[in-house]
């Protein structure tokens, strides 16, 4: 192997950066050239990259967002998108390209693996931590921080004004972010993609807090779930709550990389190069009960991971 190319896809997450610094150090170390193809696959159909060399990345691991840009791009994923990506990869003699994203850039991985000889080795890194093959994603522990932090100042004001708030995480189709998020900063109520919710029970909840001298109290709704104003409005009809909403968004993605997202970063970048210096391609690297692991793409983008329902029981039964 001589030449691998780098690309960010997706939604950007905080330790991107620190895995694009880790893959081309690491692969100069082994005397492969580094290509990072900017803005997502938009770079590789487009054909628009830049050298990377071990002090190009110099000062960027402790950066939020990522130095190659990203995108969602709907062109990739039609027939001349992906044609020209191989194209790309050929006439750029890219022998293993290592694709830096979640579940939706994968699935574009594993669509181009059947279009191309260049081997393909993704690294997850998504605030959603939706990734199959992986028990966390770079970024991900970033982004749970980030809105701990934040819901932690909203329960001072809610205790004061013994308010209840609804307090809108990210994640539009799983409830990772929530769960983890939920259960950390005791929340009376967490609602999840995975899980149907009943306003009854909602407002039963708040009627026995209340009823119990619990006067303020964190519901933590995942992005997917709710119409999350409609809902408030529902809790302040039927319980008489002053009920506040907070919509945490886009901060979650960005910011400095927590010390976690970085070492998972550095590792996932360790495996996926060493994969690829072996000729191993068509895999995602993952964390899997502490140590890290490849699985192949396909399985990745075919299996849905699973929410641990057990820690919204745990979260339920600490937030009496
Ligand atoms: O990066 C994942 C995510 O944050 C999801 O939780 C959310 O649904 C989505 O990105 C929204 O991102 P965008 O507006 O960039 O498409």
């Amino acid at each position: 192997m001589k030449r691998i190319g780098v690309v960010t896809s997706g939604g950007d997450a905080p330790g991107m950066n620190a895995a694009i610094r880790a893959v081309v150090r690491i692969a100069y170390s082994k005397d492969f050239h580094a290509l990072g193809f900017k803005r997502g696959w938009e770079g590789l159909i487009t054909n628009t990259s830049t050298v990377l060399t071990p002090r190009s990345v110099g000062g960027i691991l402790q950066l939020g967002g990522t130095i190659l840009n990203t995108s969602r791009s709907p062109q990739f994923r039609k027939r001349d998108g992906i044609e020209k990506t191989a194209e790309t990869l050929a006439s750029n003699n890219v022998e293993g390209l290592i694709v830096i994203g979640g579940g939706g850039s994968f699935k574009g991985a594993l669509e181009l693996s059947r279009e191309t000889d260049t081997m393909i080795v993704g690294i997850p890194a998504t605030i959603d931590n939706d990734v199959f093959g992986t028990d966390e994603t770079i970024g991900f522990d970033t982004a749970v921080n980030t809105a701990v932090k934040e819901i932690d100042k909203i329960r001072d004001t809610a205790i004061s004004h013994e308010r209840v708030f609804a307090v809108e995480v990210m994640g539009r189709r799983r409830g990772f972010l929530a769960l983890t998020v939920g259960l950390t900063v005791g929340a009376e109520i967490i609602l999840v993609p995975e899980v149907k919710y009943a306003e009854d029970d909602i407002f039963k909840t708040l009627r026995e807090n209340s009823a119990k001298g619990k006067k303020s109290g964190i519901i933590v709704v995942a992005e997917g779930v709710a119409h999350v104003s409609r809902l408030v409005g529902e809790i302040e009809e039927n319980t008489g709550a002053e009920v506040r909403l907070s919509i945490l968004g886009y901060a979650q993605r960005g910011g400095s990389p927590t010390a976690r997202s970085r070492l998972l970063a550095n590792l996932f970048a360790n495996k996926a190069v060493e994969l690829l210096s072996r000729e191993q391609g068509n895999k995602i690297v993952g964390l899997h009960k502490g140590r890290i692991t490849s699985i192949d793409l396909e399985k990745s983008c075919k299996t849905e991971k699973p929410l641990n329902l057990k820690l919204l029981k745990l979260a339920n039964i600490l937030a009496t």
